[in-house]
């Protein structure tokens, strides 16, 4: 049973934002950003996406996402600088606009998903040589990073060799180093408490860039929407059995997307149901939880009006 809040949230979503005086309003699938000079407002809506499509919205999903990624930030700050400056409300973190790498640093402790796909049909587009005979779910000896750009909206982003990254000039050769070095640090910091608390880092994804000339992760960070997050609890069990694992993240809408509609990303997307809704939304809290080790406050009620109140007390409105 989820929490009853869930649904009574449904009426209350966060589906988009239009606060002009924060600044220059960019939108992403999931998050408005607002630029005013070097100050990036970051509004982490409700709004919900897979294969490249905006779906639907999630009761409570942008609080939940934007809360964990500032705990992330904090947790890993010791590691890698990063763009916080402040969070003014649940689904909002100020940060220092950087020049953002125009590559996405995915990390992966296991083979699974789009790289097991890869595998299976004898593709290599990271050049990897990963061994013969490694079966589904399997972990790595060591985690490997398998970089993509990061193409404009409507496009897909296209994997990139480790030597491609250089060829094509998409950063120098000191920043990739020091981004390759700084995306392992943080997910090993990731695995580390993230196994503490009875869950597994499967893989992820990381933005990078420059404020000057320090570098900084940007975005989000170790959420359900660029991660994958498994429960550690039987986990080696399901893969000696050859059983799926179970999964605390966007995986399950992709899931259900595709058996239930036949959807993956090619032609108009389905309309998702409230119950999947709630299903989905019961995912991220429980992923918040779990990973976080503490209660979130679901706090019923209009995302809209409480932002605002708190960008007002925050003096950015
Ligand atoms: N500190 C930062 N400086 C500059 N850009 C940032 C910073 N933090 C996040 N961004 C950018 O802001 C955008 C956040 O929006 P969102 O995450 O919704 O986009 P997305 O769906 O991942 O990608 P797209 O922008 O292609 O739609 C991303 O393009 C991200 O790269
Ligand atoms: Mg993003």
């Amino acid at each position: 049973m989820s929490d009853a809040r869930l649904a009574a949230q449904l009426p209350h979503t966060l589906d988009a934002t239009d606060f002009p005086a924060l600044g220059q309003k960019y939108q992403g699938k999931v998050r408005d950003t607002y630029l005013e000079g070097d100050r990036l407002v970051l509004i982490t809506t409700d709004r919900l996406s897979a294969f490249d499509h905006v779906l639907t919205t999630l009761p409570f999903k942008g609080d939940l996402l934007n809360t964990l990624a500032h705990f992330w930030f904090q947790k890993t700050a010791h590691v890698v600088k990063n763009h916080v400056i402040d969070m003014p409300d649940p689904c909002v973190i100020v940060g220092r606009q950087a020049k953002a790498f125009k590559v996405e640093f995915v990390v992966r402790g296991y083979l699974t998903g789009s790289l097991w796909r890869d595998y299976e049909a004898g593709r290599d587009p990271y050049g990897l040589s990963l061994p013969p005979g490694m079966k589904k779910d399997q972990k790595f000896d060591k985690p490997l990073l398998t970089p993509s750009t990061k193409a404009p909206i409507g496009q897909h982003d296209e994997p990139l060799t480790d030597a491609a990254v250089l060829e094509r000039g998409l950063l120098s050769a000191r920043d990739w180093a020091r981004s390759k070095e700084a995306a392992l640090g943080l997910f090993a910091e990731g695995q580390k408490q993230t196994s503490a608390q009875g869950m597994l880092l499967v893989d992820t994804k990381y933005e990078f860039g420059l404020v000057g000339e320090e570098l900084v992760v940007i975005d989000e960070m170790h959420t359900p929407d660029c991660s994958r997050f498994w429960i550690a609890e039987g986990s080696a069990e399901r893969f000696a059995r050859g059983e799926p694992q179970q999964m605390l993240d966007k995986e399950n809408l992709r899931q259900w997307l595709i058996t239930e509609r036949g959807f993956s990303g090619q032609g108009t997307p389905p309309a998702i149901p409230d119950d999947v809704r709630v299903m989905l939304a019961d995912k991220y809290l429980t992923a918040f939880e779990r990973i976080t080790g503490t209660i979130f406050p679901l706090v019923v009620g209009d995302v809209r009006a409480r932002v605002e109140k708190n960008l007002k007390a925050a003096k950015l409105l």
